[in-house]
């Protein structure tokens, strides 16, 4: 059967928070026991905008690799990597830029929203330009067909599929590649071959996007199809000529807007986080001084908890009884706002023992991590190496 494979990227700019545990981790949990996943450490894309401040970077890889193992991303499930150790992505990225219009790179809208968020770095410089074409490298390589990301990275994903679209268009073409074709859907069997030639039909004469999933999914799990017919087909489904980059989707998860110690979303920037692995004396005590409903100046004051950051996290934490409990209590005055954050303080302690004690396990043995990146820098660089000779030799650069 055909498995989805499934990457994505994280930045080692600054310490995961839980808003990033509950807005992406959580998810990549959840993903890696239903797909194939790899999941990396954007080190270069880091340094797009952290180019004069290395020892962030630095100072972030490997915590960030141990927040992820601490909230469960298990590396017997997925494939765990560092872009910079996989030379072959910064190849890629070259290779594509012969291809790509400056106007492309220039409209895409993170370009300028981020240049003038973070006026106070230049950012006028072609590596930050190229980020979203060193991406579009990081998700062709591995020839990955859905992308886990948040809302804002959604036209780089679309950038994506215009590349991909692009290359295929200019390097897929070869000399007779129309009876190549034909001569490979007559392997794959009577059978198979008639579903093939109907579906392809309906999806030139209708653009049928179903016909069209139908013939990939039927190429995919064709057994004996060497990888250059099998190139073929998928091309051949379209027209043009060969598949050779396949177009990826963003998968996006329902938005989690994880609520910060004053009601903002949690976000370094605000400087209202919980890191992942906070212990547990500073995590009371931010709870503790959280800022509550105003009205609530003395103990027998009631109170509006839709006015109060803490009640956002009740939310996200407790259930209907205890929510019906703070609901009532606050507004009558019948419990403090002191006790009302008790039971928060308790299920964040809860949420974070396991990866407390997870995240221990690494601490004291370093090697252990190290060697989970090992292997998994080997493992992604099987299928970055096989699609990079794939790229060479469509591009006239193959030598042996
Ligand atoms: N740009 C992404 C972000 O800021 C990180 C990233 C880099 C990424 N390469 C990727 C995400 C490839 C998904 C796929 O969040
Ligand atoms: Fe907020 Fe709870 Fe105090 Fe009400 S009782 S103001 S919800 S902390």
């Amino acid at each position: 059967m055909f498995v989805d494979r499934v990457l994505s990227g994280m930045r080692p700019t600054g310490s995961l928070h839980l808003g990033h545990y509950h807005g992406v981790l959580k998810n990549w949990v959840r993903l890696q026991h239903e797909f194939e996943c790899y999941f990396f450490v954007a080190d270069w894309h880091a340094l797009t905008t952290h180019y004069d401040t290395p020892e962030v970077i630095e100072r972030n890889v490997w915590d960030m690799v141990i927040d992820w193992l601490a909230a469960g991303v298990d590396p017997s499930q997925a494939t765990l990597f560092i872009q910079s150790q996989l030379p072959e992505h910064a190849e890629l990225h070259l290779l594509l830029s012969m291809i790509t219009p400056l106007g492309w790179l220039e409209r895409v809208p993170t370009y300028k929203d981020q240049q003038e968020k973070l006026a106070e770095k230049d950012l006028s410089t072609y590596g930050f330009l190229g980020y979203p074409l060193l991406q579009s490298a990081d998700i062709l390589i591995y020839r990955a067909n859905q992308v886990p990301v948040g809302e804002d990275q959604v036209p780089h994903i679309e950038f994506t599929r215009e590349i991909a679209r692009r290359f295929n268009h200019i390097y897929g073409r070869e000399p007779g590649f129309e009876e190549k074709a034909e001569a490979a859907i007559k392997k794959l069997g009577s059978k198979r071959a008639k579903v093939y030639v109907e579906a392809r039909t309906r999806y030139q004469e209708q653009g049928d996007a179903e016909a069209l999933e139908a013939a990939r999914t039927l190429i995919e799990e064709a057994q004996n199809l060497s990888m250059g017919d099998r190139e073929r087909l998928f091309g051949y489904i379209e027209g043009g000529g060969k598949m050779i980059l396949s177009e990826p989707r963003a998968l996006l998860t329902a938005a989690s807007r994880m609520p910060g110690l004053d009601g903002q979303k949690m976000s370094k920037s605000y400087n209202n986080t919980i890191t992942l692995r906070e212990d547990a004396d500073s995590v009371s005590k931010k709870i503790r001084t959280m800022p509550t409903d105003p009205a609530r100046v003395r103990r027998t004051d009631p109170g509006e908890p839709e006015k109060c950051p803490v009640w956002q996290l009740h939310q996200v934490y407790s259930n209907d009884a205890t929510r019906e409990w703070v609901q009532k209590g606050c507004r009558s005055a019948g419990i403090g706002c002191l006790e009302c954050k008790q039971p928060v303080i308790d299920s964040v302690l809860e949420e974070q023992r396991p990866m407390r004690e997870r995240a221990q396990a690494y601490l004291n043995d370093p090697t252990l991590v190290r060697n989970i990146i090992a292997e998994g820098n080997e493992k992604a660089r099987e299928l970055a190496q096989e699609t990079m000779r794939d790229v060479r030799e469509a591009m006239g650069l193959r030598y042996t």
